[in-house]
């Protein structure tokens, strides 16, 4: 469950959504039979949220990662027709949704026990970033550009440890790789992602076993 900060200091008073995402709106609605837009809350907020990542507002930062400021919300629930609240109960109880200002690079942590346990652990890569970001999980460097959190598994255990930045996973982390994405990203670079050890998706790490045909000839 995830604490509610609806009433975080940097609100906007307003939001209202893009002429072009009106129309991905038009395009979500289509997709549901009539009668059944309630459903559409889900899409919409992760709608809200990618407008504010490209556009703001980004609280306290000069630039700043998506979040979903209550006034989306209300429009959200005034476009689908339902009562805020009804919005409120998804925005907060879905972790994809953050309800405050994070950094351009929101850095998503898997510590649950694969990655826990898995390749050089999850408490070994979560210790470098501490270490090498100076912040603690939820919290943002004074420039704004990463955010920490731990979440639940990512659903790509078999490459533990993992984390995810933004919409990108990296995967078979180590100390070094992780210090080398930070200094790409804080850079403007686009780091590698997926595995950083090389392996083709989640093959074995003494590469495949079957199928070797396939593999090989790409
Ligand atoms: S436990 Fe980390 S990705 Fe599944």
């Amino acid at each position: 469950m995830k604490t509610a900060q609806l009433h975080h200091e940097y609100q906007p008073e307003k939001f209202s959504f893009t002429p072009q995402n009106m129309e991905k709106i038009h395009a979500i609605f289509a997709k549901y039979p009539a009668g059944r837009h309630k459903s559409t809350v889900m899409p919409l907020l992760h709608l809200a949220q990618v407008q504010v990542a490209e556009r703001g507002p980004y609280g306290p930062y000069e630039e700043g990662g998506g979040w979903v400021p209550r006034a989306a919300m209300d429009e959200v629930a005034r476009i689908v027709g339902v009562p805020p609240i009804k919005v409120y109960e998804v925005a907060t109880f879905y972790t994809m949704y953050n309800l405050h200002p994070v950094g351009k690079y929101l850095i998503q942590i898997c510590t649950t026990s694969p990655c826990m346990l898995g390749g050089i652990g999850s408490d070994v890569i979560v210790n470098t970033f501490r270490a090498h970001l100076g912040i603690d999980f939820e919290q943002t460097t004074p420039d704004g550009l990463f955010t920490m959190k731990d979440v639940e598994c990512l659903g790509a255990c078999v490459n533990a440890p993992v984390i995810q930045i933004n919409d990108d996973y990296y995967e078979d982390l180590s100390p070094e790789r992780v210090i080398d994405i930070i200094e790409a990203l804080r850079s403007g670079q686009k780091p590698k992602t997926g595995s950083q050890t090389g392996r083709m998706g989640s093959c074995p790490v003494t590469g495949p076993t079957t199928l070797k045909d396939m593999v090989q000839n790409g």
